[in-house]
């Protein structure tokens, strides 16, 4: 079993380079089974959850080649194969694009329902109700969901209104729709970032989607895409993750390769807290000497406060003077990580959706575990700011969405490293 283990205290200095989005590049890659040809896929990050989406693609038969470290070659013409294999697709979330790749691409697919952090609830409903309304027939049983076109022809264009705000919903019926015959059009649709380099890869291989980034897209189905470059845009939330450890940790880093546009929202809350941000072309510039204060933060779709940063935000709030109230505004049970925080000293009462924090003066360092990926960020930065030792088990989850993340910390003063501990030791700690 591998740990990270931080020795807190030390400010961070000097640079941090930002990889490729992650919930970006989960889309990206299945959308190249839409493709006649090879998609050279850039600034891809280095993460788990990446690997296995390759991975799944490779199995269904695409041919997939590594350029060099951030690039990927991925060519689909000979897949065959339109069932995903159970024990990679139950690892990861984003296994359901698949459903509307294969759709769009064959008119029938077999996707075991994904897996992922677990937050409560995550039911698919609008993905089904968009892929039923272009004409599929959807059933979910066995653990399995089932997608056809009635004779395995093509989709037919659609309206959809989503019932409640929903990326992944969105990003699968945009999938669907590129080569469904006519129009189809996404109300109430999600506006994050990825939702726009999403439509901005399938446009740039033939696609015709408008309107991704306001909250009705219109997507003209077309008869075939075809291979082409693209470049993923820089990890919003892996940006503010290492925002949010410095203003925990105290310093100055200059966060590099980022769409500053993206982080507005993250932004917004830390300079409330004190923290000083200077924006560059593509970069910031993020510094903290003084105290940090209390602010209230409520989760939100994009351009709202990311809930992807939630568990971060609340470890910097421990830090602050006052009390500060939190809302999860997007997710049942996204506050698991609330007695990992307590055990390093934190003040924080739960109620459903509510989290109230009493800044403390500052947290000590703890065994803690991490539940999933964003609470393992956020149990780092707590780790960076606590005196003494933090050690964090669970550290896949971690590695799913991260990039060499001990490797980037370290380089800016952070003590951290990872640590292995016989397995008998890590056995006798389940209870
Ligand atoms: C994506 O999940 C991200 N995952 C999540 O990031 C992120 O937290 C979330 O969007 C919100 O920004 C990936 O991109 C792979 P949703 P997704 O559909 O698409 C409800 C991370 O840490 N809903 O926008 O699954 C749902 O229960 C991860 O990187 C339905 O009720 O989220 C939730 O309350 C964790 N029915 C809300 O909508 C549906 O059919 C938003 O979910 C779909 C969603």
């Amino acid at each position: 079993m591998t740990k990270y283990q931080i020795h807190g205290g030390n400010p961070l200095h000097r640079t941090i380079q930002i990889s490729g989005a992650k919930n970006a590049a989960v889309a990206i890659i299945p959308a190249a089974l839409l493709v006649d040809g090879t998609c050279r896929i850039e600034n891809i990050p280095q993460i788990s959850d990446v690997t296995l989406i390759l991975q799944i693609l490779q199995e269904l038969g695409a041919d997939v080649r590594t350029v060099n470290r951030t690039t990927v070659d991925v060519d689909c013409s000979r897949v065959r194969n339109r069932q995903v294999p159970y024990e990679l697709a139950r690892k990861i979330r984003a296994s359901y694009y698949l459903v509307g790749a294969l759709l769009g691409r064959f008119g029938w697919a077999e996707v075991p329902l994904p897996g992922g952090c677990d937050l409560g609830g995550r039911p698919i409903d609008q993905h089904i109700k968009g892929f039923v309304a272009m004409g599929a027939e959807v059933e979910v049983r066995n653990g399995l969901i089932y997608a056809q076109v009635p004779d395995r022809g093509r989709l037919t264009g659609g309206q959809v209104y989503l019932d409640m705000v929903s990326v992944g919903a969105t990003m699968n019926i945009m999938l669907a729709a590129v080569l469904a015959s006519g129009m189809t059009v996404i109300e109430n649709a999600a506006k994050e970032p990825h939702i726009v380099d999403l439509a901005n890869f399938l446009n740039s291989m033939g696609a015709d989607i408008m309107g991704a980034g306001t909250d009705v897209i219109k997507i003209r189905g077309v008869e075939r895409l075809r291979g082409g470059a693209y470049s993923i845009i820089p990890d919003q939330i892996e940006a503010g993750t290492y925002m949010a450890a410095v203003a925990a940790a105290g310093g100055e880093v200059l966060i590099q390769n980022v769409i500053p546009k993206h982080l507005d929202c993250i932004t917004a809350k830390l300079v409330e807290m004190g923290v000083e941000v200077e924006e560059r072309d593509d970069a910031v510039l993020v510094r903290r000497n003084g105290p940090l204060n209390r602010v209230n933060v409520k989760t939100m779709p994009y351009p709202g406060f990311p809930t992807d940063m939630q568990p971060q935000i609340a470890a910097v709030l421990c830090l602050a003077r006052g009390t500060s109230v939190l809302i999860e505004g997007v997710w049942d049970n996204r506050y698991r990580y609330v007695d990992e925080f307590r055990r390093m000293g934190a003040r924080i009462q739960v109620d459903g959706k509510v989290a109230v924090i009493e800044g403390v003066g500052g947290l000590t360092g703890a065994p803690v575990h991490a539940c999933d990926l964003r609470a393992g960020a956020a149990m780092v930065i707590a780790g960076l700011a606590a005196q003494g030792v933090t050690e964090i088990d669970g550290i896949h989850h971690i590695e799913r969405g991260y990039e060499t993340l001990v490797e980037k910390l370290s380089g800016v003063g952070a003590d951290i490293r990872v640590i292995f501990v016989p397995d008998e030791e890590s056995q006798s700690q389940v209870g």
